[in-house]
């Protein structure tokens, strides 16, 4: 069964066509056109975690499929009430596929090892596939093209670099980590992006103003993820040389583009002028989680529509 627990799940073919299935439907809808590609299909989204984007993207997008969604919180006793292999071949009667925001990755793993439905990780502490979808998407509508491009993440190497780095080794793109001694992305995971993509262009630095020299796009994001409170303060030292700021905007080339996944922490990682300001495509970026997760769910469950319609 396919599953969407990591970028690792699919191949750079796979990943292209996703994102050319989504920039068909995009396109389709800013034409009038909702094609109810997914009609009576419906969808869970089991969340552990607050969410706004991935949450209201998934909803309004499957939705717009002619599909349903249903939102799935802590009520449902996941991991709590009942065995898990009978919380999920029973949620498998239901639905056709599950969406899951979890705090540990082995928890989407263990969902997903029953291949009751197909699982989408709608974010774990390891990594965020469909933010780094929409993102790509992002890059390519800004630039015309993601080839070639260098993207440059000021920052923690937590979840949401950690795709990052994945799905620009698929895509041939450059990839450069700008954080402080000892918050660099999992090595194991680094391994695995290595041993499946040889030639991947990935490096980590410590100096954020050298990082931007050549970046095409500087991404940013909290500094303290989700579960990580304990560390906040720490945290804020550690990374107070890493703020995207104006000057550190001004070390990097004049067309370099801002991007972040949201939520910010305003004054903290970035500041209120440059979230705000002429080069950021924060905004856009976040509108295009949901281009971006209609073209993963139509590939998911819609495959049929995707021969018809995209080249
Ligand atoms: N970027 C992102 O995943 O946002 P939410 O936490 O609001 O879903
Ligand atoms: N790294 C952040 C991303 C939120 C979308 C977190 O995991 O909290």
């Amino acid at each position: 069964m396919q599953h969407f627990l990591s970028l690792f799940d699919i191949s750079p073919d796979e990943l292209q066509l996703i994102l050319r299935t989504a920039g068909v439907v995009k396109q389709k809808l800013a034409a009038g056109d909702r094609p109810n590609i997914l009609k009576n299909q419906v969808i869970a989204l089991l969340f552990e975690k607050p969410s706004l984007r991935t949450r209201v993207s998934f909803e309004a997008g499957m939705a717009q499929l002619g599909g349903e969604s249903l939102f799935l919180g802590s009520d449902v006793g996941w991991g709590k009430r009942e065995a898990p292999s009978d919380f999920t071949n029973v949620l498998g009667q239901f639905v056709d596929a599950v969406v899951c925001r979890a705090k540990q990755h082995t928890k989407v793993e263990l969902l997903a090892s029953f291949n009751a439905m197909p699982v989408i990780n709608g974010l774990t502490d390891l990594c965020h596939p469909c933010q780094a979808l929409a993102d790509i998407l992002t890059i390519e509508e800004v630039f015309g093209s993601y080839v070639g491009k260098h993207l440059v993440f000021v920052g923690d190497g937590n979840n949401v670099a950690q795709s990052l780095a994945l799905i620009c080794a698929m895509l041939k793109m450059r990839f450069t980590l700008a954080c402080p001694e000892g918050y660099q992305m999992d090595s194991d995971w680094m391994s695995k992006v290595q041993a499946a993509y040889p030639d991947a262009a990935i490096e980590t630095l410590h100096d954020p103003a050298a990082a931007v020299q050549t970046a095409d796009a500087i991404y940013t994001d909290v500094w303290t993820s989700m579960g990580q409170e304990a560390e906040m303060v720490a945290r804020r030292q550690a990374f107070k040389d890493f703020q995207l700021n104006k000057t550190l905007l001004q070390a990097a080339p004049a067309s370099a583009r801002v991007l972040h996944c949201l939520p910010a922490v305003r004054g903290e990682e970035i500041t209120d002028e440059v979230i705000d300001g002429d080069q950021s495509d924060i905004v856009r970026q976040a509108g295009n989680r949901m281009h971006a997760q209609k073209g993963l769910l139509v590939w998911l469950l819609g495959r049929e529509w995707i021969g018809k319609n995209v080249g």
